[in-house]
């Protein structure tokens, strides 16, 4: 193993992340009575190009006036191939509330996307005087962005979540659907007569997972547009659990309890978590690197695997 310690990311919860445009200012009470860890208030693709203008408006009055609880408050900013994205950035800071906690940063490409930005909020922040540090997030949504994943996770100390954004990024790879996330029709393997349906998502993920633990940052999984499939959405939700991501997208309300519900670790999960580590404390105690727990290898690493879990449910306990 490396002599370097992997960086822990920012003790805060991120079960779900609820977003509304920004274009629709009566939906912002909503989010914020919501359940949601995080709420994304949008400026990119739900908001039309005509709208922009107002919509930064009434994002920059809501930071400041409605109570947004002890949630993470992010913006959505327009991305760096678009002419919107240096006013949202300038127009938020110079007038927003310091309430505001993060940016998100869309089609991420490589590591001088987010240096360019940080640059920018870096100089505003200087010249306004505000004290509070923005943090940033940025979506993976791009062959670019997959490909430089690491270097993005890397790319500047304000990095605190990652997410995979699922139809920009199965445009830009040239995917063969239209769908949002989840299953896909096509992606199944033949065995004996039957179709075993795999799971197209699994590399980016696995990729952003990665990238996001070695740098300290949180890895979040996007959107999943079907609203109307709850079991399509804990599917997908159970999937990016089990490979390390912290939370999910909602793009309706209906889809926070569900994402919330995964990404909580049961109290029976919990508590197998405390009675593995109460097992190895023993054998540990007396001499043994490894025992068994419920007729199965425990050791060490085990350690490891349930404090993953028991640190999970102590932070959002906390929270
Ligand atoms: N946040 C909070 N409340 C929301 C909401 C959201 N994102 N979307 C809808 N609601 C509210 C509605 O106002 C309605 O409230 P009411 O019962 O008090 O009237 C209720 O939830 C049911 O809404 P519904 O009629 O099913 O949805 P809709 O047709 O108003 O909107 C969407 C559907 C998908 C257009 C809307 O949810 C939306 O804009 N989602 C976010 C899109 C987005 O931000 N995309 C960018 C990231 S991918
Ligand atoms: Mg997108």
């Amino acid at each position: 193993m490396s002599f370097r310690t992997q960086p822990a990311p920012v003790a805060r919860p991120n079960r779900c992340q609820l977003f509304g445009p920004g274009s629709r200012p009566a939906l912002f009470e909503k989010m914020a009575a919501s359940e949601a860890d995080v709420i994304n208030i949008d400026l990119e693709d739900s908001v039309a190009p005509d709208d922009k203008a107002e919509a930064r408006k009434n994002v920059i009055q809501a930071i400041g006036d409605i109570d947004w609880g002890n949630k993470t408050l992010s913006v959505r900013i327009n991305g760096l191939d678009t002419p919107y994205w240096y006013r949202d950035v300038v127009d938020l800071l110079e007038n927003a509330s310091e309430r505001l906690d993060l940016i998100m940063i869309p089609k991420a490409g490589n590591a001088a996307d987010i240096y360019a930005v940080d640059a920018l909020v870096t100089a505003v922040e200087a010249a306004q005087g505000r004290q509070k540090k923005l943090g940033f997030e940025c979506i993976i949504e791009s062959a670019a962005g997959i490909a430089h994943v690491e270097e993005i996770a890397a790319a500047s100390p304000r990095m605190q979540a990652m997410s995979l954004g699922a139809a920009d990024f199965a445009a830009s790879m040239g995917m063969a659907t239209t769908g949002i996330g989840g299953t896909q029709e096509n992606y199944y393997m033949r065995h004996d007569g039957q179709n075993y349906w795999a799971d197209p998502w699994h590399w980016a993920q696995a990729n952003i997972v990665a990238a996001c633990r070695t740098h300290g940052v949180l890895p979040v999984d996007g959107p999943f547009g079907d609203f109307s499939d709850d079991d399509g959405f804990r599917a997908q939700a159970l999937r990016s659990a089990t490979l390390g991501m912290v939370g999910k997208w909602a793009i309706h309300p209906k889809q926070v309890a569900l994402a919330n519900a995964v990404f909580t670790p049961t109290d029976e999960a919990v508590a197998d978590a405390r009675a593995i580590i109460a097992a190895m404390e023993e054998a540990k105690a007396s001499g043994q690197g490894a025992t068994t727990y419920k007729g199965k290898l425990i050791d060490i690493a085990s350690i490891k695997q349930a404090e993953v879990i028991v640190r999970q449910a102590e932070m959002i306990a906390a929270g």
